[in-house]
């Protein structure tokens, strides 16, 4: 089977053609058109700024996936593109191309979830996936375990309560001046600095659930760093390492106690945090001292891309193209 996936949710314009033979994955080609220089003078993504820069790039960028896979729209067996969640604006524009090329090409739709599209990044790897297996969504806008009996029964048994994990490291990369996006400019700070210089909290690690909590560990960033007579480079880069260790801490602990309980057989890693070493490191040392197996994809299949969208559409089902919607709050189910 060929899918052409697509992704439009925040502000990447991806398109990817993966072919899947006999259970295995292999990605023909991955395209992503980064918007970060656009978005990055205002510290964050511009909802309006994205959309009008997907409907720039979304056709080059698929032209793009379909030259590079050497494969023409008549070898394409559906089309899988992002529903939700994201920002609306912008997941109307893989929307509404998807939906025109599905008519156009007269191949069959699939409303793909963009956080299974990073749950599914795991199959790219083509390792084997024992059950039950947890999975941990680390992104900028979601952190989640999701609890998997087979490759299509999903549980969400845990999620954050506030701040999701990418959004407290791009929230804390601002307070200490480091720019957008936040996640790769504190990791990178971080290896200079002494992850034990403060002692920042590890929330909710001891109650008896699997949710989360990341803004309490951000506001004490902040109210440890106003209390600072006077911020160097290496004090910004020992409050980053600190509050990266805090942050790891948390992820690890509690995916761990959600394995041991679920007697997990294999642990996955995935979202744009999951390109983050550290936790990649610490949580793949956990794992193997519970004899369970790690998955996590290469950091450029952490981060969005289309390749995942297109993952994930193998698992699903297809629509028809009049009952295509965007929501931008898409639960997992
Ligand atoms: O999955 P993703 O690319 O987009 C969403 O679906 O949100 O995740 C983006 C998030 C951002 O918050 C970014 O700061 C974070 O992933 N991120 C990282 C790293 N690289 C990206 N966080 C920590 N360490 C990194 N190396
Ligand atoms: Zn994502």
């Amino acid at each position: 089977m060929i899918i052409l996936g697509i992704e439009t949710s925040c502000d990447e314009t991806a398109a990817s053609v993966l072919k899947i033979e006999r259970g295995r994955f292999f990605i023909l080609s991955s395209i992503v058109s980064s918007q970060i220089d656009i978005h990055r003078p205002y510290g964050g993504v511009v909802p309006e700024l994205a959309a009008r820069n997907h409907i720039i790039n979304i056709l080059p960028v698929i032209n793009q996936a379909l030259t590079k896979a050497k494969v023409k729209p008549a070898g394409i067996d559906r089309i899988a593109t992002t529903t939700g969640p994201g920002l609306i604006t912008a997941l109307l524009i893989g929307v509404e191309t998807a939906r025109v090329l599905a008519q156009q090409w007269q191949k069959p739709i699939i409303a793909t979830n963009h956080l299974k599209g990073h749950l599914y990044s795991s199959w790219l790897e083509n390792k084997p996936i024992r059950y039950p297996a947890l999975c941990l969504i680390v992104s900028g806008g979601h952190t989640e375990l999701i609890l998997m009996k087979s490759s299509q029964s999903l549980k969400k048994i845990g999620a954050t309560l506030d701040d999701a994990a990418g959004e407290s490291f791009d929230k804390v990369a601002q307070m200490l001046g480091l720019g957008y996006p936040g996640g790769p400019a504190i990791s990178k700070l971080a290896k200079t600095g002494n992850a034990a210089a403060f002692k920042f909290p590890r929330p909710m690690v001891n109650e008896p659930n699997f949710n989360f909590s990341f803004a309490g560990l951000k506001t004490a960033v902040l109210y440890t760093k106003n209390k600072l007579p006077k911020i160097d480079q290496q004090t910004k880069a020992d409050l980053a390492a600190s509050f990266q260790q805090a942050a790891t801490d948390v992820l690890v602990q509690k995916t761990i106690k959600a394995a041991q309980h679920y007697k997990a057989k294999t642990v996955m890693l995935t979202g744009g945090v999951a390109a983050n070493r550290q936790l990649r490191v610490e949580l793949g040392q956990a794992v193997g001292k519970i004899k369970a197996s790690f998955i996590v994809p290469p950091i450029k299949l952490c981060t969005d891309n289309a390749a995942i969208i297109a993952a994930a559409g193998y698992f699903a089902k297809p629509s028809p193209w009049q009952k295509l919607t965007a929501d931008p709050n898409l639960e997992i189910r």
